[in-house]
């Protein structure tokens, strides 16, 4: 059941060295690809990284703009990183046996909000097959898709490192259904 998948699903930052079996992955993209887009335009593209080396460098290149990013961060921002044990270093773009950058094609109208809505899709896939992930979105997307070659009207717009967790956490609350719906009038 849907409902089942999206209440369990939770971020993850930390995981095993087991490697998923890639059609799992690939299977989570053939949920994805299903999504509704503007003009059917399906904006999106998929990158998948194993290659050791290629994640090392996009590591690099993230946690030089994440060490800024941190220095700058104040107020409820800062609060949440620190209680949420988030630091600077991203150590699951080296630990995560995949990376999913998930690029949206910037010519066609609507393709952030169709490329986010095969990225949530994506999410419940994930879980479905018991993997795990982080939505995360670099500061610095653009020297990202340099290094990956992307043409240039590709937007990186986030990297899911996935897979097995190797945390154990409660998930975040979510709002009672009351708070956040209102009927005929808001
Ligand atoms: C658009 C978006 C961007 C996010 N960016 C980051 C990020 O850059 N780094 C990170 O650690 N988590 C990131 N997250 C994860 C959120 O912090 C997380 O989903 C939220 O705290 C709720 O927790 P849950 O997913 O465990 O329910 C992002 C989530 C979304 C939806």
């Amino acid at each position: 059941m849907i409902y089942k998948l999206a209440k369990n699903r939770k971020t993850v930052r930390k995981f095993k060295s087991d490697v998923p079996n890639i059609d799992d992955i690939l299977y989570t993209i053939k949920v994805a690809k299903e999504a509704p887009s503007g003009m059917n335009s399906q904006p999106w593209h998929f990158l998948i990284i194993d290659d050791p080396q290629i994640k090392r460098k996009i590591k690099i290149i993230a946690e030089k703009a994440e060490k800024t990013f941190f220095e700058k961060a104040k107020g409820k921002l800062k609060e949440f990183l620190i209680t949420n044990n988030i630091s600077w270093e991203k150590e699951f773009l080296n630990s995560a046996p995949y990376l999913l950058l998930v690029f949206s094609d910037i010519r066609f109208p609507f393709s952030k909000e169709s490329t986010w809505i095969s990225i949530g899709y994506l999410l419940l896939a994930l879980e479905e097959k018991n993997l795990s992930t982080v939505t995360y979105t670099p500061p610095n997307p653009l020297e990202i898709s340099k290094l990956v070659n992307a043409p240039k009207y590709y937007k990186l717009e986030v990297i899911l490192p996935i897979g097995y967790s190797n945390e154990s956490k409660n998930k975040q609350k979510r709002k009672n259904i009351d708070e956040i719906v209102s009927f005929n009038n808001f």
